[in-house]
């Protein structure tokens, strides 16, 4: 019997899958593809203080290898989700993380605030990384003061453990991921989606009607890794990697890279099945493999950190200036 549990700050999860925000409903829409209890966690989709119709349509389109969405952030708020949505989390025997979004830092505290209270909530996911909202502009998951100072809000307003996703989209998200484990962020999750864009040349109409919006699926695995490992290694709070994970050895690549746990987003609108079936495989591929606790391959990426520790070089800082950009590369 392999041991899946794993540790996110003061949360002890089953097995270190989770559904992604805005992939899986507010969770229990799923319960007959998946029981709760088979998985680590369930995100909620983004709750923002008021109702929130959302951008215009077409808001999603499919590429070659994965989706493009510019939703907006549609919901009914925060009022409809402690009425309608919260009430039935409270069965959820799993881990529920409500993922809350804001214009503004005041609004994200806001929310932590109104929110605190509710016993079916075990954590909050800040969403600093929509693409879709204000003109595609990121005004919180590309300043690391801005997203040290949303997180610091939540961190005040609420006890409950704080998870902060970021974006890929920046050019070193090490400073945001110091940043937000400074204003007293729990968790990262690495990564939202990549800003992208699809159009049909004989129209010249772009896929979705903001035009650029973000994009998910397998095609970004690589992008996320990269992500989720530079956060990794540069933060002592765990991260949770989420970007084109599809197989329960993309789980595993992202544990290995760093990871504590991982989300499954895109990839469950074609199976919503698929979060329950990996944690099976995920264990098979651990038995086989003769590894009998998940936690034992975490962070175990030989990226010459290991090389540096043996030397005794080796403070994760001191790996971060000796190697560049891409690492130090595996030996
Ligand atoms: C959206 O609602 O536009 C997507 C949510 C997100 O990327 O955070």
């Amino acid at each position: 019997m392999v041991d899946l549990s794993v540790e996110l700050g003061p949360l002890v999860l089953r097995n270190p899958v989770l559904s992604a925000s805005g992939t899986y409903g507010h969770g229990l829409e799923m319960c007959h593809f998946t029981p709760p209890e088979e998985i680590g966690g369930l995100v909620s989709k983004t709750v923002t203080l008021l109702p929130r119709a959302g951008n215009e349509a077409p808001r999603i389109a499919e590429t070659e290898v994965g989706l493009l969405n510019s939703i907006g952030l549609e919901n009914k708020g925060i009022d409809h989700y402690v009425a309608d949505v919260l009430p039935d989390m409270a069965r959820a025997d799993t881990i529920v993380v409500t993922n809350i979004g804001g214009e503004s830092p005041d609004d994200f505290r806001e929310m932590a605030a109104r929110l605190d209270g509710e016993a079916a909530i075990d954590a909050f996911e800040v969403n600093l990384s929509c693409p879709n909202v204000q003109g595609g502009r990121l005004p919180f998951a590309t300043d690391p003061k801005t997203a040290r100072e949303v997180i610091a809000g939540v961190r005040a307003a609420t006890s409950k453990p704080i998870f902060a996703k970021l974006s890929p989209n920046v050019a070193r998200i090490s400073d945001l991921a110091l940043a937000v484990e400074d204003g007293g962020a729990d968790a990262i999750t690495a990564v939202n989606t990549v800003l992208g864009m699809a159009l049909d040349w004989r129209s010249a109409r772009p896929g979705i009607a903001t035009v650029q919006g973000g994009y998910s699926g397998p095609a970004i695995k690589p992008i996320a890794l990269r992500c989720a490992w530079d956060c990794a290694r540069s933060v002592s709070i765990p991260v949770i990697g989420c970007g084109g994970i599809a197989t329960a050895d993309d789980v595993l690549e992202f544990l290995v890279a760093g990871c504590t746990a991982i989300q499954l987003g895109t990839a469950c609108f074609a199976d919503p099945a698929l979060p329950g079936r990996l944690v099976r495989e995920l264990a098979a591929l651990l038995a086989e493999a003769g590894i009998a606790d998940v936690k034992t391959i975490i962070g175990t990426v030989r990226d010459g950190r290991e090389i540096l520790a043996s030397s005794g070089a080796g403070s994760p800082a001191r790996a971060r200036e000796t190697s560049n950009e891409e690492g130090l590369g595996a030996r």
